[in-house]
């Protein structure tokens, strides 16, 4: 940081941000982007200077600047910061005057901001990371002396003009986060989430960009909303030719209604820059991530999840005999899924009862749970403690904790409702429930699951989506508060609550209900554009997909579910001597080689045909890699082009092994590339980024693994 009190420069990784608080008003921001380096306060004027827009015909008398919270009352007609009244339309538009600026922290800027008229009072605060992350909120207080109602807070940050096309995500149940791009023209392109929850469809991130944009090449800017209830985010291009991206959190009509002295935090815009494509964006925010001090640092366990093994038919023979093999093959943590609590033995019942099943479990889970430990593997459990089925004693007991617009229930979702955790006995309820069970059981870990939207979800008169989300905040917080060390996943039907708000305090996502190998490798490369693998939970499941009902050979299931944190989601009882014996292969490898898959930098190749993908990870000191090269469908040329793998150094020289977890991938070819069956191949990161080397045919839905082992380039 460099700060001039009047301009300044925060700095962190390879992006800079310059604001002109020299003026009235609130402090502009005058540029972000690559880094701008040491610079001295004459030059930070200049640069004021030289980015001053001109004043066109029609228009307002003074330039059009993009303040810390744009308002009306500047001129600015875009998607304004803040919007919001009290009584019968007073104080909705306001001028904010700074009160005082300060720099607690070198990297952290924090404007006080008042209209006294308007009885308002803002602060902005602004701060880069080391690796170069951008967080940005707005907090507001209403110092009048009547209430004051919050429409929008949005955080807003500048787009330069060759920003000029959009990427972002949507998707649905079984295919989260699928890409769409489109340039951004005039008007604006706004992904608003009024869920609930954050949604299959949410956009984990919105990137724009220099015209065609990849993972290795373009400029990028991206911008993510961390925050796990209703959100928007977007892209605005204004006809004077202003960019701004940005995103907060989506109010619904009434929802923040400040009493007087009461504020309103809007959650953290987290943005990023990148000189060098996607994989730059990842990144920023993979080292930031890993940087918190709760991130998960011990080696992530294999996982064997019961769900599709046994679905609701919970025997404890059953499961033991699951449990028994799982040990036999290499399996660190096995998780009890849904349908141990008391009268839970289809998807219409149950939810909110959160006792042990007496019928199905007359001694209680500890038969499992001693099992299981005494196996050496961890237990954990499923709950999805937001919700209530109608039919269950709790809901019978408190049929006015479900969250509810006045008078009728919300349209039932998979037969259930959404308790209202901003009731204060919805919450001491269930926070008791979940905590005497992890008092009694050893448990380490919670799937913690949310299965359906929020909607028509009042509470006290009000929209209660807000307050909900705080709640669960709250809620895992103070579990984790009590028992530390336990590890949570955030899971809602799959993949429909991945954010950074709720991986603030939990350690892993369930990035979607899908094991279908081929749709996972979309889905992963995209939640991997903001989460490291070690925070995306990915499991094998059998040959034959339960959600698609696709087959794919085990190789290819274990390459995809090795870039994760890995797991299994089958009833391998049923499988044969091979299956668990490639599994217990893949699992050894997996063991072998999670130090690097979760410390390691996540790259992924432009390649050109779109019948394949290529991603990889390499450690951070290059010295070793592990890539995928993945057969999607059919190539459109007989052999496929050169494989470059990216990201490596260009001195060191790799010796290239293929390797076969989980077996080996199907090729249609008469001749493997003559390097497959020969010494191993010495190549530096040069010759493999520029050259590349030849791949097998592969067969549709096929992957080929490489790992690298680099040294010093004299080694060749
Ligand atoms: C939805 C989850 O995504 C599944 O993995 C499973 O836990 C079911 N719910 C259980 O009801």
């Amino acid at each position: 940081m460099t700060g001039t009190g009047q301009v300044i420069h925060l700095q962190g990784g390879r992006c800079s941000v310059v604001l002109d608080a020299r003026a009235t008003g609130l402090p502009v921001v005058v540029y972000w982007g690559p880094a701008l380096g040491e610079t001295d306060p004459g030059a930070l004027e200049a640069l004021c200077e030289a980015a001053t827009p001109p004043v066109p015909h029609s228009a307002p008398d003074s330039p059009g600047w993009l303040s810390l919270l744009p308002q009306h009352s500047e001129g600015y007609a875009g998607l304004p910061g803040l919007e919001g009244h009290r009584g019968e339309g007073g104080a909705w538009a306001f001028r904010f005057e700074p009160t005082e600026l300060a720099m607690p922290e070198g990297s952290t800027l924090v404007v006080d901001a008042a209209d006294a008229d308007a009885g308002l009072a803002l602060r902005s605060e602004l701060s880069i990371s080391e690796a170069g992350m951008l967080r940005m909120r707005h907090v507001l207080r209403n110092d009048g002396r009547t209430p004051y109602a919050v429409q929008a807070l949005r955080c807003c940050l500048p787009l330069p003009a060759h920003a000029s096309e959009l990427l972002d995500l949507t998707g649905r149940w079984c295919l989260e986060r699928q890409p769409q791009r489109h340039p951004l023209v005039q008007g604006s392109w706004r992904r608003d989430s009024r869920r609930g929850r954050t949604g299959h469809d949410a956009t984990l991130g919105l990137l724009a960009g220099t015209p065609g944009f990849g993972f290795r090449h373009g400029q990028v800017w991206a911008a993510h909303v961390a925050w796990s209830g209703n959100h928007q985010t977007f892209a605005e291009r204004l006809p004077d030719g202003t960019g701004m991206l940005g995103g907060g959190e989506l109010i619904l009509p009434g929802e923040i209604r400040l009493a007087p002295g009461e504020e309103y935090a809007a959650p953290w815009l987290c943005a990023a820059y990148s000189s060098d494509g996607i994989d730059g964006i990842s990144a920023v925010f993979h080292d930031w991530l890993r940087a918190r001090d709760g991130h998960p640092r011990s080696p992530r366990p294999v996982v064997l999840n019961t769900w599709e093994a046994v679905y609701f038919d919970h025997d404890l023979d059953r499961l033991r005999a699951l449990a028994d093999e799982a040990a036999r093959i290499g399996v660190e943590r096995f998780v009890l899924d849904d349908g141990w609590f008391r009268g839970r033995r289809d998807d219409t019942a149950g939810l909110g009862d959160w006792f042990v099943d007496e019928t199905t479990w007359p001694q209680g889970l500890h038969p499992l749970v001693e099992h299981v430990t005494g196996l050496g593997m961890q237990f954990g459990l499923w709950v999805e403690p937001e919700m209530v089925n109608p039919d269950s004693d709790l809901y019978r007991a408190h049929p006015d904790w479900v969250l509810a617009a006045s008078g009728r229930l919300p349209p039932s979702w998979r037969h259930q409702q959404v308790l209202d955790l901003a009731n204060p006995d919805a919450f001491g309820y269930v926070l008791e429930r979940l905590d005497a069970l992890l008092d009694e059981y050893a448990i380490a870990f919670l799937k913690w699951d949310h299965n359906r939207d929020l909607v028509d979800a009042g509470h006290d008169g009000r929209p209660g989506v807000h307050a909900q989300t705080l709640a669960t905040y709250r809620l895992l917080d103070e579990l984790r508060r009590r028992h530390p060390g336990l590890e949570i996943e955030s899971c809602a039907s799959g993949g429909a609550r991945v954010d950074l708000g709720i991986l603030e305090r939990t350690d892993r996502v369930w990035a979607s209900d899908s094991n279908d190998a081929l749709d996972r490798q979309a889905i992963q490369r995209w939640t991997g554009v903001f989460l490291p693998p070690e925070l995306i939970g990915a499991h094998v499941g059998p040959p034959r997909s339960h959600t698609t009902g696709r087959v794919h050979d085990s190789s290819f299931r274990a390459a995809t579910a090795l870039f994760g944190h890995a797991g299994i989601e089958w009833d391998i009882t049923g499988a044969d001597e091979s299956e668990l014996a490639d599994l217990s292969g893949w699992i050894e490898f997996y063991k072998r080689h999670r130090g690097l898959l979760h410390t390691g930098r996540l790259v992924h190749a432009d390649h050109p045909d779109p019948a394949a993908l290529v991603h990889g990870v390499v450690a951070s000191d290059g010295t070793e890699a592990l890539f995928a090269y993945v057969q999607l469908a059919s190539g459109s040329t007989q052999v496929p082009g050169p494989l470059r793998l990216p990201g490596l150094v260009p001195g060191t020289a790799y010796r290239v092994r293929a390797v076969h977890p989980g077996g080996q991938p199907r090729a249609v070819q008469r001749a493997a590339p003559p390097w497959m069956s020969g010494e191993d191949l010495l190549l530096s990161g040069r010759m493999l980024a520029h050259a590349g080397l030849r791949v097998p045919v592969l067969a549709p839905e096929q992957a080929l693994l490489l790992h690298l082992v680099g040294g010093p380039s004299s080694a060749m």
